[in-house]
C-alpha cells in the first residue's frame, strides 16, 4: 500500500520511514510525489492540526494519506510550548532559538522532578475511500538543564528519557524509535489498517 506522508519535515520522516521499513507499506514523501504546500496550522490541539495537513494534501491527490502533528507539552509551563511547539521561539524559528526560549523558561525550575515533560504526536490518516482516522502516541520525560547529545530532531537534545538515562539525541535511533510518541501512535496506525 502506498502511503504519502503529510509533511516537510526531514527529521518526522526518517523516523516514519524508519520505523515502516520492513512493512508491507511504502511511504512518500510531499517531495517524492512533487507536492508542494504550505500548512496552516490554526487548530488548537494536536489532532486538528493533524487533520488540517491530511485535508490540504488530501485535497491534491486520491492517495491514502498519513500527516503527523507533534510537539512538546511542559508541566510547569502549564502545557507549554504544544501546539505552538515548532514556533516557541516565533516563526520560521531554528530549533536552536526554541530549545534557547524553553531553557530560558525554565531557568527557575531546579528541581530536576518538577521538570517532567511528554512529546505528544497526533497522526490522521485518510484511507482511499476518504474516511479520516486519528491515532495518538505520547512518550513521558524531563528536560535538562542543557543539550545533551548531537543526534536527533527538534528539542531532542533537552528532551531526557529516565529509563534510558540518556537524552533523545544521545540515544540511537533504534532505542528512540521503540519508545517513542511517534512510534506509539504508528504502531496504532498499523494495528488498525492491519499493517504487518
Ligand atoms: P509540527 O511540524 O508543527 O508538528 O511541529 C513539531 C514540533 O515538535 C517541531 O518543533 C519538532 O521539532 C518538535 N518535535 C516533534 N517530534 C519531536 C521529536 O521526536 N523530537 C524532538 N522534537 C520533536
Amino acid at each position: 500500500m502506498k502511503i504519502i506522508a503529510a509533511t516537510n519535515n526531514k527529521g518526522k520522516l526518517m523516523e516514519i520511514e524508519e520505523i515502516t521499513r520492513n512493512l508491507d507499506i511504502v511511504v512518500r514523501s510531499l517531495s517524492d510525489e512533487g507536492i508542494k504546500v504550505e500548512f496552516e496550522e490554526t487548530g488548537t490541539t494536536f489532532e486538528e492540526n493533524a487533520l488540517i495537513k491530511a485535508r490540504t494534501v488530501r485535497s491534491i491527490t486520491n492517495a491514502p494519506v498519513l500527516s503527523d502533528d507533534s510537539g512538546l507539552e511542559v508541566d510547569a509551563l502549564f502545557g507549554a510550548p504544544g501546539v505552538y511547539t515548532s514556533r516557541y521561539a516565533g516563526e520560521g524559528a531554528t530549533d536552536d532559538e526554541n530549545i534557547d526560549k524553553l531553557l530560558f523558561a525554565m531557568k527557575d525550575v531546579k528541581n530536576e522532578k518538577k521538570r517532567t515533560a511528554r512529546f505528544v504526536c497526533a497522526l490522521a490518516y485518510i484511507d482511499e475511500k476518504g474516511e479520516e482516522h486519528i491515532y495518538r502516541g505520547e512518550c513521558e520525560g524531563r528536560l535538562t538543564f542543557e543539550r545533551k547529545g548531537k543526534d536527533g530532531m527538534g528539542y531532542d537534545p533537552v528532551f531526557y528519557y529516565p529509563p534510558y538515562k540518556m537524552t533523545f539525541a544521545e540515544c540511537s535511533h533504534e532505542m528512540k524509535n521503540a519508545v517513542s510518541h511517534r512510534s506509539a501512535a504508528l504502531k496504532k496506525f498499523f494495528e488498525d489498517v492491519k499493517i504487518k
